[in-house]
């Protein structure tokens, strides 16, 4: 097999990425775009040792797995990676990856939980803004592992409203000639928007800029233009960095939070809050992790890493105490705000590292219950060393990232856990991502 050279090749299956798999010298070569059972010319990219990647030159023989992407943008943008195959195909794949990166480990595996509305979900989405060679603003999605906007007028994973509320924005720094950001130079005004909403349908826009500026004209043309935005706020991001938000908020317009319903209960959003990007989905898999834990009325549960207290919450209506632990301040404000919205008098909230401020709830009291949902990296393993030490009989492990959801895993398992039931939740259709609810238990 030669680097940049093309080959005739059969899809023979589909890899836990998604990419169609095949041999060529005996070598296994991931085909990105390729899809089982179908004859391709395919140009390999990359060669490790191993294995190989190769690139979709031409269809041959189609499967009849094919779909064709519902998203004129699908082969540019890095946003999706399931587009070309049917639904029910991804929800296989999805499975796949799970399995794979927890084999070698016992347990129950049941099916994942499946979304009823795959396009049209996200809750919040961010777009950067450039300007094309004859000086048109636009905005779009970065294509995969680059910096390279992918201009869109039309996203299908979020509403059409975000949608439209994108484009009047882009329309208004057109007009207005707004000075827009430009990454290599480190010049100019205008960088990101995000929109997140609710299913109360409750809007919420968020300007990034390098700088202050006056946007009363934008505000004042967005509100009347859309009754569903309740807040604006201007972000000033100055630096020179991946991170898009700053800490530096500037209310513009209208309440400095949006209303979630997440299982009947009310959370106040602020434009920092982590909120899941799927609000169906979300209620699914909170349903899925509290029916594992199978708590009652006398237990102590902690959820660590519980963002504004969403999970916290719902786990306080089934148990005698719940104590949610979370690292951003603003995000245990929020929770403590929910808290006393919902009339929960039975949560605690505590700022601080999990790592550090779980050893404290160690010598208080007896916990039955621990959750966590942890951030992409997993959990610290200071963490898990004194989680192994409270002998906690029950672990729900929540995850965003199975890669290191295993590797966690392995850690408990090795000191006294096992790992008894794996639910994956699809909380991002049409994409690669798939969320994870384990139920762990003490040997
Ligand atoms: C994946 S989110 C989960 C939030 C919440 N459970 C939910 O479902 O909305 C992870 C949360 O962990 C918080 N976090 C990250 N590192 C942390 C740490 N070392 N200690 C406590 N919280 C942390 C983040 O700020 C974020 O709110």
């Amino acid at each position: 097999m030669k680097l940049n050279e093309t080959y005739k090749v059969k899809i023979e299956s589909f890899d836990i990425n998604g990419y169609g798999v095949t041999h060529i010298d005996s070598k296994i070569v991931f085909v990105i775009g390729g899809v089982v059972g179908e004859e391709d010319i395919i140009e390999i990219i990359n060669i490790h040792k191993k294995y190989a990647f190769a690139k979709l030159i031409k269809i041959i023989t189609p499967s009849e797995m094919r779909v064709e992407p519902k998203c004129p943008y699908y082969e540019f943008c890095g946003g999706c990676d399931m587009m070309h195959i049917p639904y029910d195909e991804e929800a296989k794949i999805k499975e796949f990856r799970v399995s794979q990166t927890l084999r070698g480990l016992e347990y129950n595996m049941l099916p994942i939980i499946k979304a009823d509305d795959i396009y049209g979900y996200r809750n919040k989405v961010m777009v950067p803004f450039c300007k094309d060679i004859d000086d048109d603003i636009l905005y779009g999605f970065y294509e995969k592992d680059s910096h390279k906007i992918v201009s869109i007028d039309n996203c299908l994973i979020s509403d059409d409203l975000t949608n439209k509320i994108i484009n009047y924005i882009c329309k208004f720094l057109n007009i207005f000639h707004i000075s827009i950001y430009d990454e290599l130079s480190h010049k100019g005004l205008f960088k990101e928007v995000m929109v997140r909403h609710t299913k109360l349908n409750e809007y919420m826009v968020v300007l990034v800029t390098t700088d202050n500026y006056d946007f009363s004209n934008l505000v004042d043309y967005l509100t009347k233009e859309f009754n569903e935005i309740k807040s604006i706020y201007l972000n000033i991001n100055s630096k020179k960095t991946n991170v898009v938000l700053s800490n530096e908020y500037k209310l513009l317009y209208g309440n400095e939070t949006i209303v979630e319903d997440i299982l009947g209960l009310k959370f106040n959003v602020s434009p920092s809050s982590f909120m899941q990007v799927n609000n169906s989905q979300c209620e699914k898999l909170y349903s899925e992790a509290i029916r594992l834990a199978n708590l009652n009325k006398d237990m102590n549960v902690i959820d660590a890493y519980c963002g504004m207290g969403s999970i916290t919450l719902n786990i306080a209506k089934n148990v005698n105490k719940v104590y949610g632990i979370e690292i951003v301040d603003s995000a245990i404000n929020n929770a403590n705000k929910n808290k006393e919205l919902n009339n929960v008098n039975n949560a605690e909230f505590i700022l601080g590292p999990c790592e550090e401020k779980i050893k404290e709830l160690a010598n208080l009291t007896n916990i039955d219950v621990i959750f966590f949902d942890p951030p992409r990296k997993g959990c610290d393993i200071e963490f898990l060393n004194t989680v192994i030490s409270m002998k906690i009989p029950k672990i729900i492990y929540i995850s965003c990232n199975i890669a290191t959801c295993a590797r966690d895993i392995k850690i408990l398992e090795e000191n006294g856990y096992k790992l008894e039931t794996v639910r994956p939740t699809d909380l991002f259709p049409r994409t690669l991502h798939v969320e994870t609810v384990c139920l762990l238990t003490k040997k």
